[in-house]
């Protein structure tokens, strides 16, 4: 109970932040651009500090989360790569126990890995780690500016479930730091052991979040959960297992004595699952550009398909570094048939076409009650400064150029309208869908 009354204290003083910190950047915005208005007079520069923190972030996210990826697979087809020591050495490598040669730009690299420990610590060691941290904190950042800060629109679908901002993040929150709690409760069971078997309970548990979140979120915001979800398990692993693992293992080492495995034994568990999480998560940080993946009613099903499609591509090279490729040759075309199915498993119904002319007049009427309060060129929806991604559709030029786009947005998936915060219906969105199969004109 304490625990809980806790968290709900810690989630108060988030809400009430996430409140402070939103009005402080747009009044400072306003500021700011009030000063570079009076600056620049007769230009009509205008921008948008949130859109600009955003790009900011997002750009940091990427590049941590590569380096982070990177030296996951690197240390991975490393560790599977090492063959035991030659023998006849040039030098001394006693407790060396495997190694491996390498040559990679312009160079020879020669790396190798002791058992347990090197006589010696040498004065420089290098940790990875700030890449996961980073990786993490400004993927929190970017989750709360797109999603927490306009839970209403991204966060919430109404047409899904009628919740409060509040509940809403704080389910989200839940969710996130819920994950972890239940992994890492998983790791210290005898399960562990067991790497097959719990590697399909995870993936069993995954399914049922994404299935859980999608029944209370909007497409993206359950699929952007179950990615902080898996994301968040990476990063406290690296930071409450594997580094405090090698910390005991410098440390016993500094001691002169024989580390005790069962800290280099966790470490390697734990940064394998991790291994197994990068390409599905890496999915779904993509899946926001692709509505007809979390925009489908089975989102979450397509979801777990492609992260087994992920974890089937992961294995295969798994396999290949340890030199198994031939008893794993059939994961590689099973993924790409298992991709096909879901593909065409997907596929929006076909839209009946009326045997009457749907008449532009009527479709332009639909989108101007549904979609222009964003969709203009000053839109009036005060969430939005300038028409989201570009797309305006005031006039009848604007819609013509654009219908290809609406009904991949608005027809054959629901993300538009965003949270369907001007309450579309499904007969409006079969009518758009019949003039566009009609051919689409301004009759
Ligand atoms: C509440 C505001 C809102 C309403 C209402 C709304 N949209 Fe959008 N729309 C957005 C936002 C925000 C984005 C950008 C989404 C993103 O960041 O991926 C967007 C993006 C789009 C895009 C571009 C998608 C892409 O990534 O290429 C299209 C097309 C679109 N909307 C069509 C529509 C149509 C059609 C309607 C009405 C049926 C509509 N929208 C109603 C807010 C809205």
């Amino acid at each position: 109970m304490a625990i809980i009354n806790i968290f709900l204290i810690v989630f108060h003083h988030y809400i009430v932040f996430l409140k402070n910190i939103k009005s402080r950047i747009i009044a400072g915005s306003a500021n700011l651009r009030h000063h570079a208005l009076e600056g620049v007079k007769g230009t009509c520069m205008d921008f948008n500090i949130m859109e600009w923190a955003q790009l900011a972030i997002r750009w940091i996210h990427i590049i941590t989360g590569i380096a982070w990826v990177g030296a996951s697979f690197y240390f991975v087809w490393l560790d599977m790569n090492l063959t035991p020591p030659e023998k006849d050495g040039y030098k001394d490598k006693a407790g060396v126990g495997g190694e491996l040669w390498a040559v990679h730009g312009g160079g020879f690299y020669e790396v190798q890995k002791y058992r347990l420990a090197p006589p010696a610590i040498p004065p420089v060691l290098h940790w990875f780690k700030y890449e996961a941290y980073f990786t993490w904190i400004s993927g929190i950042i970017l989750l709360t500016i797109l999603y927490y800060f306009s839970a209403d629109i991204y966060l919430i679908d109404r047409s899904v479930a009628d919740i409060s901002r509040d509940t809403a993040i704080l389910i989200g929150l839940g969710a996130i730091f819920g994950g972890w709690i239940v992994y890492d409760f998983l790791c210290k069971t005898p399960l562990i052991n067991h790497q097959g078997w719990f590697g399909a309970l995870l993936f069993v548990l995954l399914t049922l979040a994404a299935f859980g979140l999608s029944k209370v979120f909007s497409g993206r915001g359950a699929y952007i959960h179950v990615g902080a979800m898996m994301g968040t398990i990476m990063a406290a692993n690296v930071l409450k297992v594997i580094i405090p693992g090698q910390r005991e293992l410098v440390a016993a080492a500094k001691r002169g004595e024989a580390p005790d495995p069962k800290f280099g034994l966790a470490g390697k568990q734990r940064s394998l699952h991790n291994n197994y999480f990068t390409l599905p998560v890496l999915f779904i940080m993509i899946s926001n550009h692709y509505p007809m993946t979390y925009g489908n009613p089975y989102g979450w099903l397509l979801l777990s398909g492609l992260a087994l499609v992920g974890i089937m591509v992961r294995h295969y090279f798994n396999m290949k570094n340890q030199g198994r490729a031939r008893q794993g040759f059939f994961l590689l075309p099973l993924a790409f048939v298992l991709f096909c199915v879901i593909a065409y498993a997907a596929a929006p119904k076909s839209i009946e076409v009326p045997a009457e002319q749907v008449s532009f007049a009527e479709v332009q009427k639909i989108i101007t009650t549904r979609c222009v309060a964003c969709h203009a060129a000053k839109p009036k929806n005060e969430d939005f400064d300038a028409p989201p991604k570009g797309v305006k559709l005031e006039t009848t030029a604007e819609i013509l150029k654009e219908k290809l786009r609406i009904r991949q947005q608005a027809v054959d998936t629901h993300t538009m309208p965003l949270g369907n915060l001007t309450k579309m219906t499904d007969q409006e969105r079969a009518l758009i869908g019949a003039w566009i199969k009609q051919g689409g004109k301004a009759n």
